[in-house]
């Protein structure tokens, strides 16, 4: 197959498993209300890799020599997508659950990477170059954020509760900053609050004022963490910054079809805000709590 044909077939066959991916996540939004917000991104920034691809094949198209395409191996690519084309399948079914589906996502993303699918493009030109290492970062970041939804509650247990199913605040959970705790403290509470609301048949208008004003609090307190982060220079501010917008935005989604009498405030929600809130105090503060017990703070 003369260069340039073979070229443009190769990034055919990218685009298709870009497009793929971003139809595999799209059902997963559908599928799983609780990260829809999570789910929809991916697929926005799948979408956006596929036209950046289609880019390359129009550049491709007007005989510009982009890479060496005796490196890539199109049964690598094809193989792919037809793995993601029978995750949709399944996935539009109830045989697998949200753990799963964030497993398979971060499979796919990381063996993306692995496998050298855009490192293996020997990139002749800038703008190749730009584009091959763009799609790699990202799938990356991808595999990553995926990591962090699966770590910040799925593999976890559940909180430890108390008797009565509430969720207790410990001495163990201090992040060393008496404003913080009293922030966590007062979250919990609300999620506490919450949770018997519902067990005594509160009316769905009281349910809904404690939810906006955990949301109002919950970003209250990332703003108060945010200025503790950036004082004390932590590294990871960046990710823990966005565990807080994808917290955000699902629980902002909740209470969107929540009031729209879309949702139920059901066991699962509550075992998801308890989870979150353990798990993110118990691990991620717990890192700029130790980072800044040893590095200290600027301001
Ligand atoms: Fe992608
Ligand atoms: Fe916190
Ligand atoms: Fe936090």
């Amino acid at each position: 197959m003369p260069l340039k044909q073979n070229q443009e077939s190769i990034l055919d066959l990218y685009q298709t498993q870009e497009l793929r991916m971003a139809e595999l996540y799209t059902a997963f939004a559908r599928r799983f209300s609780m990260d829809r917000e999570f789910w929809q991104r991916m697929a926005r920034e799948e979408r956006l890799h596929a036209r950046i691809v289609s880019s390359l094949k129009t550049a491709a198209a007007k005989g510009v020599l982009l890479f060496d395409p005796g490196r890539v191996d199109t049964h690598d690519i094809a193989a792919m997508t037809a793995r993601i084309e029978t995750l949709m399948h399944q996935g539009a079914q109830e045989v697998m659950d949200r753990v799963m589906a964030l497993s398979h996502a971060m499979e796919i993303e990381s063996s993306l990477v692995e496998s050298g699918v855009f490192t293996q493009f020997k990139a002749l030109t800038d703008k190749a170059r730009e584009v091959l290492r763009r799609l790699n970062n990202e799938s990356l970041d991808h595999a990553a954020w995926v990591r962090r939804v699966l770590d910040s509650d799925a593999t976890f247990p559940d909180a430890p509760l108390q008797a009565g199913g509430h969720l207790i605040w410990t001495e163990s959970l201090s992040v060393n900053d008496s404003r913080l705790d009293d922030q966590h403290r007062l979250l919990f509470a609300l999620i506490n609050d919450l949770a018997d609301l519902r067990l005594s048949g509160a009316p769905r208008e009281t349910l809904l004022k404690v939810v906006q004003r955990m949301i109002a609090f919950s970003d209250a307190h990332f703003g108060s963490e945010d200025d503790v982060m950036i004082a004390s220079d932590f590294p990871r501010f960046d990710a823990h910054r966005l565990e807080h917008q994808l917290f955000l935005g699902q629980i902002r989604r909740f209470l969107n079809d929540y009031s729209a009498g879309r949702e139920q405030l059901s066991d699962e929600i509550l075992a998801f805000l308890k989870r979150w809130w353990f798990h993110h105090t118990a691990q991620s503060d717990r890192q700029y709590a130790l980072w800044i017990l040893e590095h200290g703070r600027q301001a």
